[in-house]
């Protein structure tokens, strides 16, 4: 099948532990591959949670962890990424989290239910270089396919960690069906590429916002 979307990620292969490679040999255990079969598990939850491009899994982990009765969707293309989070899963007990190992846009295209809570994007990949710019994520298309699977009231929340692109975020944002809100994770742990930024002397640039009626749905 030919991709629809330009790939807004570097690689999905890089290097992978042993034990990286053993995990995911178990995939097949957590993965979910539809919208509709997230549908079918949320009953179980109280509610139901997407982060995209999870990498190393730290936040996703943590909030799985805290939030017992929230289902956690994680989509990420890395499979060292995903090798770490099925690790985690088994060591941790993690007994809600499933994982789209594929594009996250894949998943979202496939309906217009509104299911999710909250979509958590975590310093998306940057793609500084002008003429990468066109592969970035967050792109007004992407934000039209994730709102209808949003719930009113549900949460958009996004950090990058570069200037430029966060100008690219506000102004895509701006959307008749988007509400800024104050944050409410001021004080929530940093993810690596976070770090990174920080060590490099860059500011990471927080969004978070909630879905709201509009006549477009
Ligand atoms: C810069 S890393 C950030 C990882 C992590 N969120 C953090 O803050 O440390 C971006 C991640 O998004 C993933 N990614 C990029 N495009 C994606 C897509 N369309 N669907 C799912 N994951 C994607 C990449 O594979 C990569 O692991």
């Amino acid at each position: 099948m030919r991709l629809k979307f330009l790939p807004s990620f570097v690689k999905r292969r890089g290097r992978i532990t042993k034990k990286q490679e053993d995990s995911l040999h178990k995939l097949d255990n957590y993965s979910i591959k539809s919208l509709s079969e997230i549908v079918s598990l949320s009953r179980d939850y109280e509610c139901c949670k997407l982060e995209i491009g999870f990498g190393n899994s730290e936040y996703l982990q943590r909030q799985a962890l805290e939030n017992p009765s929230t289902l956690f969707i994680g989509s990420e293309v890395y499979l060292s990424g995903i090798g770490t989070l099925i690790g985690a899963i088994e060591e941790k007990k993690l007994s809600n989290v499933r994982i789209f190992p594929d594009d996250a846009r894949i998943l979202l295209d496939q309906g217009d239910e509104s299911i999710f809570d909250e979509v958590v994007i975590l310093c998306p990949d940057p793609w500084p270089k002008d003429r990468h710019h066109k592969r970035r994520l967050l792109q007004s298309e992407f934000i039209e396919i994730l709102l209808k699977t949003l719930k009113w009231n549900g949460g958009l929340y996004i950090s990058t960690d570069w200037e430029h692109y966060a100008d690219e975020i506000r102004a895509i944002l701006n959307h008749p069906s988007l509400k800024k809100r104050n944050s409410l994770r001021e004080s929530r742990a940093s993810t690596k590429f976070e770090d990174r930024g920080i060590k490099e002397g860059r500011k990471v640039y927080i969004f978070d916002y909630i879905k709201t009626k509009s006549q477009s749905y």
